[in-house]
């Protein structure tokens, strides 16, 4: 059997052409959606993907703008810049770009970002939000997960899902969205002693390892559907997942290529949160 591929690209273009309308409505009443990115330090992946993210909202009509500070930068001035943005009408959206330095406190600089802001849902009031089933932001890699899930027509209630890593960006969030759509979640992690018995058994499998081609087709229970977060450059260049797409296209009922799969969905989810900002701003203004 060969799977069905989800095209996070094509669904990605559609939800942002569907964009368009509220944006030229929000403007039209004075609310034109703005969000700031701001990245510390030259990271090369981290600067395509804040580059990206600014593009994606100049396409829509959006405000957006790049904040760059050397990577040596004492926190106390970009603490001072996120407290600007936060009484800035015109600012909807605010995201710090991780990872930060290392002589940065990363959670005092997320928790600065004021949380109707907090398009990123990393702030701990949003987080606690989620996990108590009743969502204001939710992070936009694992919202495009479920956006797929919807387009895929993915029934997860009952199903048994295993997502391998436990980050804050991706790995638990996921998990607790899983867990709200009523599924039987298992979250593994490098740790986790036979993590071929985990993946066997599941209907859902998300990999956010962050290892090129680290989930293999004899991992996979057969028609599972397979969700691959990874974005890894190889030596040669050129971008894979976290999923051996060779073999696992044999085994699973569905699954997400890199490039073209989750990737183009993460930033489409961080348009979506910068405007449910602005509306949610504007609905209070009305
Ligand atoms: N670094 C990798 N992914 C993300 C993300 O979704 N948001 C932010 N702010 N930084 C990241």
């Amino acid at each position: 059997m060969t799977a069905q591929i989800i095209d996070g690209k094509a669904l990605a273009e559609e939800l942002r052409q569907g964009f368009k309308a509220r944006v030229e409505a929000l403007t039209a009443k004075g609310h034109k959606p703005g969000l700031v990115v701001i990245l510390v330090g030259a990271d090369p992946a981290s600067e395509v993907y804040v580059r990206n993210k600014v593009n994606g909202c100049l396409a829509i009509g959006m405000h957006s703008e790049k904040i760059t500070y050397d990577a040596a930068v004492n926190p106390e001035i970009v603490l001072k810049k996120i407290a600007e943005l936060n009484a800035d009408p015109n600012i909807h959206g605010i995201l710090v770009q991780l990872p930060l330095p290392r002589h940065f406190d990363e959670e005092a600089v997320l928790e600065a970002i004021a949380a109707e802001k907090d398009v990123d849902g990393f702030h701990a009031e949003n987080v606690g939000a989620l996990a108590q089933g009743n969502p204001r932001f939710i992070p936009c890699t694992p919202y495009g997960v479920m956006k797929m899930f919807e387009k895929g027509n993915v029934d997860l209630t009952g199903k048994e899902a295993v997502v391998i890593g436990r980050s804050n960006i991706v790995g638990k969030p996921m998990a607790l969205l899983l867990i709200n759509a009523g599924a039987t979640v298992t979250v593994c992690n490098s740790r986790t002693k036979d993590l071929k018995f985990h993946t066997r058994r599941a209907d859902i499998l998300v990999a956010a390892v962050g290892k090129p081609k680290f989930v293999t087709g004899d991992m996979v229970k057969p028609g599972a559907v397979v969700i691959d977060v990874g974005i890894n450059r190889l030596p040669d260049g050129k971008l894979c997942g976290d999923v051996d797409f060779a073999s696992c296209l044999e085994v699973a009922g569905q699954i997400t290529p890199v490039p073209g799969g989750v990737g183009p969905m993460t930033i489409t989810m961080l348009l979506a949160n910068t405007i449910e900002a602005a509306e949610r701003k504007a609905a209070l203004a009305d």
